[in-house]
């Protein structure tokens, strides 16, 4: 038989039929979610067990929205930069320019304080400090003032914090701190009874504590394990749930070990 033009169209109409009426494109049928509420979720977060990277396993949980949970509590994402490797979340417990809370301490698991710690430019504002605190006595050197802004600023600038000098006539102590500081000593050993956290603490220059932005930014980095090579092959990164060994998957019906379309399995 000979392929004239005119069978060819035809096999080409059918082709594109078949491909369009396909119901659901292969891809679409991996087992793993790529949004959350609005946050996108890829490569290294998975919001499914056995996506993602193995080392954030357990840490996340889409419930409509997408929380991260660390021993202190269950916080709300509120942004992921894929670009920067930054998260943000917000503690709703958290005393901010207004409003004021008992202090509620960020606790990470050892694993998270190294593959998800807080970022350099979150800054962490301990208040009310007592005269014997250690960061203002053997340890004052940990306390710094950022982009032209010290900590006595926020008694004077935030409803939330008026309170602290209302009531001595004169500003209680404070530090401007980054978190090993936190980390290290808790707020019991520090003797402050109140703390904020100020993130992108770069750009303030000029910008008073009302318009800063409360909350905690954390910078992630888990090891390479060739998950970019998945990804160009079409596939999406997880992992095997008993071996927590990388797994490439790349169909509903087809997993690789690193690449689609190879060593399947
Ligand atoms: C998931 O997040 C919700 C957020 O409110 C929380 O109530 C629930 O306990 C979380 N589950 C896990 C397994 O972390
Ligand atoms: C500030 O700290 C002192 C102890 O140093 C405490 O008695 C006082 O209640 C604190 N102020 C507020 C508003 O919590
Ligand atoms: C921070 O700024 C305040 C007010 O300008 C100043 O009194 C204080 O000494 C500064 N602290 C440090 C550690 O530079
Ligand atoms: C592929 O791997 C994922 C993650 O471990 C798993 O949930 C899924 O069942 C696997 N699929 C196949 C076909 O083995």
């Amino acid at each position: 038989m000979k392929f004239t033009p005119s069978l060819l169209i035809i096999f080409n109409l059918t082709s594109l039929l078949v491909l369009t009426f396909q119901p659901f494109p292969s891809l679409a049928l991996v087992p793993c979610r790529t949004t959350c509420g609005n946050i996108p979720i890829n490569y290294p977060f998975g919001v499914d067990d056995g996506c993602g990277a193995p080392q954030f396993r357990h840490m996340f949980n889409c419930t409509n929205d997408l929380f991260f949970t660390t021993p202190s509590g269950i916080y709300k994402v509120q942004s992921i930069n894929y670009l920067k490797q930054t998260m943000v979340v917000y503690d709703p417990a958290m005393s901010t320019c207004s409003i004021l809370q008992p202090h509620h301490d960020l606790v990470l698991t050892d694993i998270q304080s190294v593959i998800i710690p807080p970022s350099p430019d979150t800054i962490f504002v301990l208040l009310n400090c007592s005269i014997d605190s250690p960061v203002l006595n053997h340890y004052k050197n940990l306390c710094f003032n950022f982009s032209g802004h010290s900590c006595e600023e926020l008694y004077a600038s935030c409803n939330a914090f008026r309170v602290f000098h209302l009531l001595t006539n004169s500003s209680p102590p404070c530090c401007c701190t980054g978190y090993d500081t936190v980390k290290f000593m808790t707020m019991n050993i520090l003797d402050c009874t109140h703390y904020t956290s100020v993130i992108n603490t770069d750009d303030l220059k000029g910008v008073g504590p009302l318009d800063w932005t409360y909350g905690i930014k954390l910078s992630y980095s888990v090891p390479d394990t060739g998950c970019e090579r998945c990804r160009r092959s079409g596939g999406a990164c997880g992992f095997d749930t008993e071996t927590e060994m990388m797994v490439c998957m790349c169909s509903s019906s087809t997993n690789a070990t690193r690449e689609c379309g190879k060593n399947k399995f």
